[in-house]
Parts: C-alpha cells; structure tokens; sequence
C-alpha cells in the first residue's frame, strides 16, 4: 500500500481542491491518502536563531516533527497552493524550510518521490508553478510535467483534471 499525502497550504480554496482530488484517489486501489492543511500545524516562522534554540535545549516542536513525519512516510506528494505575489506562498516556504531542517538528510522529505503541483490562484498561478518546479527538483523529487491549475474565473476542465490525475496514478503505482 502507498502514502500518497496530499498538502494544502491553506484551508481555502486549495483545501476545497485537495479534497476533490482526494476523491479521485479514493477510488482507486493499493493506495491510502490523506488531505492536510499546513494551516493546521503551529509552524513558527523560520529562523536559523531559532532552530538553534531548538537544537539547544533538544526540543523541536511538536508540529514540526509531526509534518516532518508525514512528509518522510510519504511514497508521493501532491501539492496545493496558492500563487502569492508571483511566487510561493510563505506558509509553503516555511514548512519546507523546516522539514529540510528536521529530517536527517535535507532532502529526506522529497528525494525520489513522484510529486504534482496543483494551484487554486487568483490568476493562472503559473509563476508558483515554475518556482515551486524548481525547487522540488532541487530537492529531488520527480515532478510532473502537468499541473492542476484552478483560477478565480475558471475551473480545470474534467476531462483534463481526470487524465493528469490517471496519469499521476499510473506513474506512483
Ligand atoms: C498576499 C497575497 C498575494 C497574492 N498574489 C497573487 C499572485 O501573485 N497571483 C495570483 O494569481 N493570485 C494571487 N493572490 C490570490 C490568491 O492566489 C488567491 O486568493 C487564492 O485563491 C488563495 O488561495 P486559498 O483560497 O487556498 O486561500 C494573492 C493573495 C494574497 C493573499
């Protein structure tokens, strides 16, 4: 059985859209998937002061253990978040940025696992898209060359939010 972990940076619209295709995976056998929101953990902001307090006094927090865990027990990502300000919203930087810090190797988390980047933007999020590409590439994960992308005026067309997910499906099983 394979974790597919499913990640929203929000409890909005990326929320909504985690769930729907938490939906389609629902459906399909010899995987067990889970929705979580990043909102939902108490993720301070990063600093490299802080993590030595942390390191210190051998205490990391208990939140970013637990995202920590969830990402390294995961066999593939998916990834739902808004575009801010042409780029990657802070929530999501700051949750990478710790799990980077937490794990034993950075790359712990994301190295190898097949990875789709999803968007419910206010435009077309693509600035998100590209940026966020490339930094799970770096970070070594195997990033679909398709993204679902969600804007305030339109809708993924089914068919086509249907077959980037079957073929995500196919590449993880
Ligand atoms: C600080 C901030 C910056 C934003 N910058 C952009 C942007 O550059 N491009 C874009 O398409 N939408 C932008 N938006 C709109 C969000 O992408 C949009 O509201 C999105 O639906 C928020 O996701 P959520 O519904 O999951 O909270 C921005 C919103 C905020 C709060």
């Amino acid at each position: 059985m394979k974790n597919l972990l499913i990640v929203s940076s929000t409890r909005n619209s990326n929320y909504e859209l985690s769930h729907d295709i938490k939906d389609f995976f629902d459906k399909k056998t010899g995987l067990s998937c889970e929705v979580i929101s990043l909102e939902e953990f108490n993720l301070p902001l990063y600093t490299p002061g802080l993590e030595e307090t942390f390191k210190n006094s051998d205490s990391f927090p208990e939140d970013i253990k637990k995202v920590k865990d969830l990402l390294v027990s995961s066999d593939a990502l998916i990834w739902c978040s808004p575009e801010y300000n042409g780029g990657i919203s802070p929530i999501l930087t700051n949750a990478i940025a710790w799990i980077s810090r937490a794990t034993e190797d950075w790359k712990d988390g994301f190295k190898g696992k097949h990875s789709l980047i999803c968007t419910s933007s206010g435009g077309n999020g693509i600035n998100f898209i590209k940026g966020f590409k490339l930094q799970l590439d770096y970070l070594g994960a195997q990033v679909m060359d398709k993204s679902i992308i969600k804007t305030k005026k339109k809708d993924i067309e089914k068919n086509e939010f249907l077959e980037i997910l079957g073929k995500f499906y196919k590449e993880i099983s």
